[in-house]
């Protein structure tokens, strides 16, 4: 029988951090090495650029940090097809018959996208390629065919999305050529990492980040600088743990949760000292990442050989998609000449 194909990505606008591996890389790791599905990861390069249009030179050099994150944390090119969207033409073919299949008054009401149109404050006005991306995610997603999307929370608007053009499609051209997907979230909780500042959002632009590339040094360093409680001041001071990131660190990277569970005991009852804490949190983090940090920078050692992934990756996926493109213009009537 053929596997169930599941399909995620990331845009290439920067290196990957510990919020992108507890949140998605670690999953899709495990849903690899379970051999049950068929995994197509893709580096959404296109995506990247309905926002960073003018910035070609940060989308190039992304592309091989993110490409370097994955094979760092344990993504296999013999297990699972990594590939790059802009190398996948069919994506730009079957986004522009897609988008004849939604209104814009749709695409205004996507809540992730009106967010980021916020966040973003788009100087010279909304690029259109920006509002109507969610389409372009939905030829990304049905082009595959891919059964299950494993993404955070603010990605269920574009699934749900996804979903409504499948049917659109299917019923405007009276054949079922795709299947609707389903999206795979996080467990409550469990999906979001806080920066070291405290702060729910791991991100580049708050600067508040741990890197899969950071050296040993700047991992201490971050470490030592996390958020805790500012109201516990003096060591015998009691002290609070919810809030405490080293706390919400702790129970993600620790694996002995009885040992952290006696921790916050102590803190709260006042004695233990945020450095001799931190110290053992970098501990179990530098266990964690330390592996990581290393098959990277020997893989960064062979970029020629991680560029011969990516285009075998993406021609394997281009074929996938090409069979799909058939029966999309055999549905549509488009099939002039054969
Ligand atoms: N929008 C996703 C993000 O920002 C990236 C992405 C692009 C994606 N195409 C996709 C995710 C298709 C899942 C499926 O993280």
């Amino acid at each position: 029988m053929e596997k169930e194909i599941y399909l995620t990505g990331d845009r290439p606008t920067g290196k990957l951090h510990i919020g992108h591996y507890i949140g998605s890389l670690k999953n899709r790791v495990a849903m690899q090495n379970s051999g049950e599905f068929d995994p197509y990861i893709m580096i959404a390069d296109t995506q990247a650029f309905t926002d960073n249009a003018r910035n070609p030179e940060k989308i190039r050099q992304s592309l091989t940090e993110v490409a370097l994150d994955y094979l760092a944390v344990g993504l296999d090119p013999k297990k699972s097809t990594i590939f790059v969207q802009s190398q996948i033409p069919g994506l730009a073919e079957l986004t522009m018959y897609f988008m004849n299949l939604v209104s814009l008054g749709r695409l205004e009401r996507n809540p992730t996208v009106k967010t980021e149109i916020q966040q973003k404050g788009f100087g010279e006005g909304i690029p259109a390629g920006f509002l109507t991306y969610p389409v372009s995610q939905a030829a990304d997603i049905t082009i595959f065919k891919a059964k299950k999307v494993p993404v955070g929370d603010d990605q269920k608007p574009m699934i749900e999305q996804t979903r409504e053009l499948v049917r659109s499609f299917n019923n405007a051209y009276q054949k079922d050529v795709f299947v609707e997907p389903e999206g795979v979230f996080p467990p409550k909780g469990q999906g979001r990492l806080p920066g070291i500042d405290g702060n729910a959002k791991m991100s580049k632009s708050l600067n508040n980040g741990i890197y899969l590339s950071d050296d040993p040094d700047t991992l201490a360093k971050k470490v030592k600088s996390m958020y805790t409680d500012p109201t516990h001041i003096r060591v015998e001071d009691p002290g609070h743990v919810e809030g405490n990131v080293v706390f919400t660190y702790l129970d993600i990277f620790d694996h002995d949760q009885s040992r952290v569970q006696d921790l916050k005991e102590q803190y709260q009852a006042g004695g233990l000292g945020d450095m001799k804490l931190k110290k053992h949190l970098l501990d179990v983090m530098e266990a964690e990442l330390a592996p990581i940090r290393e098959r990277r920078l020997e893989y960064a050692q062979n970029m020629d050989q991680v560029l011969a992934m990516l285009k075998d990756g993406s021609e394997k996926a281009n074929q996938r998609a090409e069979e799909t493109m058939k029966e999309v213009r055999t549905a549509m009537g488009i099939n002039y000449f054969n």
